[in-house]
């Protein structure tokens, strides 16, 4: 990690203790015929990180982009950028992932053979480690890993696509995660990720969520600066 990127990531975690949760835009739904614009667009309405979604048509059906979209997008940007790893065997590209400048790797624990390896893995290379769970397995399979991960991201649908109606289940989800981090007197932050609309972006701040994804939310939407102050002051609101 440059040590700009590490000054991103200052600025990241200073913001959300000043003001709370922030909204991280997902840019799967962007026109990537004008990815720079688009990136651009997203920074110039306030985005302080940005969502990456990189998908195998292995361990989700969709394939999306790789390295070089990573590649593009850490050219075209200094906001940090959380890469959402939703592939089979990640062990084997989250050193590339790391060294591309991804500030945040996220991976999924159904897709790891030795969790706590590569979050290690992670850590050495100075990026922050995050787990990812996806709606149907339980949380507790996160337990044993908690000391060893900056953050965790609960998917709020199922991993594969945007546009998916939230699932409830991450609310008990991000609860358990809030209260084992008080009584472990951790630190990793909670994210969320999946059907994050006004409608339910009060419900995940107020379940703990920090880091908040926000896909359709923002990029359907006709103004990229309004869609996220609102769905921040939603989330800041009820946090
Ligand atoms: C889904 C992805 C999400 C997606 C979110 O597999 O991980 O990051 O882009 O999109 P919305 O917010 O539209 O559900
Ligand atoms: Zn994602």
């Amino acid at each position: 990690m440059t040590h700009q990127a590490g000054q991103a990531l200052d600025r990241l975690t200073t913001t959300l203790e000043a003001h709370g949760p922030v909204v991280l835009p997902a840019l799967l739904l962007c026109d990537f015929g004008h990815l720079a614009h688009e990136v651009e667009r997203l920074e110039s309405a306030g985005a302080v990180a940005l969502h990456l979604d990189v998908m195998d048509g292995q361990f989700v059906p969709q394939l999306t982009y790789g390295q070089v979209v990573i590649e593009a997008v850490r050219k075209a940007t200094r906001v940090p950028i959380e890469t959402h790893l939703m592939v089979e065997d990640p062990e084997r590209v989250i050193e590339l992932y790391a060294k591309l400048g991804s500030d945040i790797v996220t991976i999924h624990i159904e897709a790891l053979s030795d969790p706590r390896r590569a979050l290690e893995t992670l850590s050495s290379l100075g990026c922050r480690a995050h787990l990812a769970i996806s709606p149907g397995t339980p949380v507790e399979r996160l337990e044993p890993y908690l000391d060893a991960c900056d953050g965790v991201l609960v998917m709020s649908v199922e991993p594969g696509y945007g546009g998916q109606r939230f699932n409830p289940v991450a609310l008990e989800k991000l609860a358990w995660l809030a209260a084992a981090r008080s009584r472990r007197n951790a630190s990793f932050r909670l994210g969320v990720d999946g059907g994050i609309s006004t409608e339910t972006i009060g419900l995940v701040a107020a379940a703990g969520a920090e880091l908040i994804v926000a896909g359709s939310a923002v990029i359907r939407s006709a103004d990229y600066g309004r869609a996220l102050t609102e769905l921040e002051a939603l989330a800041r609101a009820a946090a």
